[in-house]
């Protein structure tokens, strides 16, 4: 059984979601997306027709959505009020824009303090939580029990977007994920705030060579070698 908080940062396509998702399952843990925080926000601030680069808007769009999030990890459980919003948050518009909303400051402010309250909760209970993200290692939970950080080729990444996206029945070409990938990955790590990197007490996994199965072994060993 955990206990505390594992940390798992890197960017999209290491199979960080689908690793963070069965190790909270597997050690009877809760799960936190933050991810899909910052990509609800991006959906209202899309829906309210706002220009996701003009901040003040995009703020004002973060606090007045409802945002509700789920922490258990066998379900995506993502609402605004009570639309669930789990698929939709997943399409190609939000994921286009949702760096810009993610590199406000004041944004991330205000997502932070509400994942800050999800992780004491649960510290609060047995079992622990696994939270994932950019910035959980770095500012969210810094002391966090264990942090992890997964990284993988540029290739191995597009190639394993793409087939998310065609498992989920969303079109895409692997050129294109590749590119988007890379896009967004740049964005993340050369923001001003909070930029995506490794805790400089992180373990690093790269995954280019491993399965799902191959990283949770690994992870598992490492939370047991800290328990
Ligand atoms: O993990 P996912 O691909 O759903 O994250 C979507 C975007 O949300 C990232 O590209 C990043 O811009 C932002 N994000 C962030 N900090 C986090 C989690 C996600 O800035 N902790």
């Amino acid at each position: 059984e955990l206990r505390g908080v594992v940390a798992m940062d890197g960017p999209s396509g290491t199979g960080k979601s689908t690793v963070a998702r069965r190790l909270a399952d597997a050690l009877g843990a809760a799960y936190l997306d933050t991810g899909a925080m910052y990509r609800v926000v991006t959906l209202a601030v899309l829906r309210a027709g706002v220009d996701p680069a003009d901040a003040s808007a995009v703020l004002r769009c973060a606090e007045s959505t409802d945002l509700r999030i789920g922490t258990d990890p066998t379900r995506a459980d993502v609402r605004i009020g009570d639309e669930d919003v789990a698929a939709e948050i997943r399409l190609a518009p939000v994921t286009q824009a949702v760096s810009a909303v993610s590199a406000v400051p004041r944004v991330r402010e205000l997502l932070v303090a509400r994942q800050r309250q999800v992780v004491s909760e649960a510290r609060g209970r047995s079992g622990g939580i696994v939270v994932e993200g950019r910035d959980i290692g770095t500012v969210v939970v810094p002391d966090a029990e264990l942090k992890v950080y997964l990284t993988a080729s540029a290739d191995a990444r597009a190639a394993r977007r793409s087939a998310q996206d065609a498992a989920a029945g969303r079109s895409s070409t692997v050129d294109a994920t590749k590119a988007d990938v890379e896009r967004r990955d740049r964005l993340d790590s050369t923001r001003a705030a909070s930029p995506l990197r490794p805790a400089v007490d992180a373990v690093e996994v790269d995954t280019t060579e491993l399965d799902i199965p191959g990283v949770l072994d690994r992870l598992l060993g490492m939370v047991r070698e800290r328990g």
